[in-house]
């Protein structure tokens, strides 16, 4: 068995569920140990329980990570258990469908602490981890095709998405010094949770059955099927590994032939 992350630990946002569960069990399958954060205790413990059948270490804990006290505290928690740990993936994130127009203080807020505030906590935290230890280590974030277009009902979220290349982008300078990379993974229209809520919304919103809007979002992809979890986790391993040691401030598309630019 291929097991280039042996002897590597990652510490990976959000990863109770969806994106950040396939990216934990791809990861532990190539050889890494795991720290599961979430808000989620229940399913980060569930998803540990996993990576552990697979002959990994892993720890889950909850944290916040629109939260820096939290997150910071976490990322702290999850450097003991593991002895230390070499990729940071920021993929914690939340969906809003809202036209512009219904947008309020609290719901902004809400979504740029944690989509915006999440990725720079958890960049921060694992920065200051990697150079304190002397890691060359891996910083990995979720952005999102609505991070390189923005569309309508999305329009907060996209901001949100786009920050987080900024930040990519600001941080491979800050710490490319150091050897520390950092690259971001724009993945399409997943069949996850988070997907089930927005086309949830959108049925209530639009009168249109429940699956149809996913259905419609999934029909214009050219490679003619929805992203699985697991599509965007073989991505993000190749950013956590070897194999991309060349590559720093980088945010490229995983979406089966959405967008072409
Ligand atoms: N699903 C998609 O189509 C899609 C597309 C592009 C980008 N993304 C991005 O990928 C990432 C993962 O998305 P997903 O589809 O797996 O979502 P999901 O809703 O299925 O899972 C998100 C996980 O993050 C956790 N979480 C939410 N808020 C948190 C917080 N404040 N602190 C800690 N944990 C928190 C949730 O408990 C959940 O376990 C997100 O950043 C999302 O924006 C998703």
């Amino acid at each position: 068995m291929r097991t280039p992350l042996e002897g590597k630990a990652a510490v990976i946002t959000g990863a109770g569920q969806g994106i950040g569960r396939a990216i934990a069990l791809r990861l532990a399958a190539d050889g890494a140990d795991i720290a599961i954060l979430d808000l989620n205790i229940e399913n980060a413990k569930r998803v540990a329980a996993e990576v552990e059948a697979l002959g990994r270490r892993a720890y889950a804990t909850v944290s916040d990570v629109s939260d820096r006290d939290s997150l910071h505290a976490a990322v702290e928690g999850a450097e003991k258990e593991l002895g230390g740990f070499d990729i940071m993936i920021n993929n914690a994130g939340i969906a809003q469908v809202l036209p512009l127009l219904e947008v309020r203080p609290s719901d902004f807020e809400r979504i740029t602490q944690i989509n915006i505030g999440g990725v720079l906590w958890g960049t921060q935290a694992a920065a200051a981890s990697f150079i304190n230890r002397g890691v060359k280590g891996k910083i990995i974030n979720a952005s999102s095709i609505a991070g390189h277009t923005g569309q309508p009902v999305f329009g907060v979220y996209s901001a949100t998405k786009f920050a987080v290349r900024g930040l990519t982008q600001a941080a491979a300078q800050e710490y490319a010094r150091y050897g520390i990379t950092v690259n971001a993974y724009c993945p399409g229209t997943v069949g996850t949770g988070m997907w089930e809520e927005i086309d949830r919304i959108l049925a209530e919103r639009d009168g249109v059955p429940i699956g149809a809007s996913f259905r419609n979002q999934a029909g214009g992809i050219a490679l003619g099927r929805p992203e699985t979890p697991e599509d965007v986790a073989g991505f993000a391993a190749y950013l956590a590994g070897p194999d991309s040691d060349y590559m720093t401030g980088q945010a490229p598309l995983i979406d089966g032939g959405m967008l072409f630019i």
